[in-house]
């Protein structure tokens, strides 16, 4: 049960970071796997390699955002598989600002992708989560969904309600077979980070904040949505991993 064998998953925002992580270790486990990002040239390159390497993988062109790439995703799913059994919500954004200096525009962008493509996909891809008769959803949280932690208030409040999505839904398809759970990452090293973390005195107050005393890796994270896709897993649902190098506890 230590593995993904027959499993067939998708990943959004698999191309990079933590996506990147979880396409390839759930293709290590034998699970076949699709999965998106918005630059062709990165899907059509990852998916080369994954090929290359004996791989069951195909990359999709999509924006997780836009409505018509979401259905081009299902009629993918239902004209392949007719089935899926892990669905990772893992393409994310960010602009970081003060409350009052977003934009209309730049605030919903980042609800939209966050918060609201997370609970359109799980919804239309519904039936075939059913389908697979024991699904598992895993959406990619994280510590701002419960601190602040200096995101700016979109990107917060978006994980935040894709907890309160991971937990209600839980709760409403318990009992089609769907698990839905979620984990949430503090700092790990990936494109989105990379900037962000150049700064020498924000990363000395970051690792002074965590009790590891380093930031996390992708496999960190794509290790427990790993566990969490498998059926080893089954009377998890509705819960919130935190991967944080023990941040959350520590008070002073
Ligand atoms: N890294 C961290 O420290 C950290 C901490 C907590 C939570 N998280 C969460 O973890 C998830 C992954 O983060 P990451 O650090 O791995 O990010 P990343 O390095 O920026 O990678 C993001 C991936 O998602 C894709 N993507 C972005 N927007 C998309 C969209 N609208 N539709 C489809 N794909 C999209 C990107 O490719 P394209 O640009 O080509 O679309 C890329 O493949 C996010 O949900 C993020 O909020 C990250």
């Amino acid at each position: 049960m230590w593995k993904l064998e027959k499993k067939k998953a998708l990943v959004t925002g698999g191309t990079k970071g933590i996506g990147r992580a979880v396409v390839i270790e759930f293709l290590e486990l034998g699970a076949e796997v699709l999965f998106t990002a918005r630059n062709e040239k990165d899907v059509k390159k990852l998916e080369a390699e994954l090929e290359d390497e004996g791989y069951k993988a195909t990359g999709v062109v999509s924006d997780a955002a836009i409505a018509e790439d979401r259905e081009a995703i299902r009629n993918w799913v239902a004209n392949h598989w007719g089935r899926l059994d892990i669905l990772v919500n893992n393409a994310g954004i960010n602009i970081r600002k003060k409350a009052n200096d977003y934009s209309e525009e730049e605030f919903r962008k980042v609800v939209e992708v966050d918060l609201i493509a997370p609970f359109e996909l799980s919804r239309i891809l519904f039936p075939y989560l059913k389908n697979s008769g024991k699904a598992s959803v895993i959406n990619i949280a994280s510590s701002a969904a419960i601190q602040d932690v200096g995101t700016g208030v979109p990107y917060a409040m978006s994980k935040s309600g894709l907890l309160q999505q991971t937990r209600s839904l839980a709760v409403e398809w318990a009992k089609e077979g769907i698990r839905v759970n979620a984990v949430s990452p503090w700092f790990i090293k990936t494109p989105l980070t990379d900037g962000y973390l150049q700064d020498e005195e924000r990363m000395k107050s970051i690792l002074n904040r965590t009790p590891i005393g380093r930031v996390g890796e992708p496999e960190e994270i794509s290790a427990i949505a790993s566990f969490l896709a498998m059926n080893k897993s089954s009377f998890i649902t509705g819960q919130n991993i935190i991967a944080d190098g023990g941040m959350s506890v520590k008070a002073l």
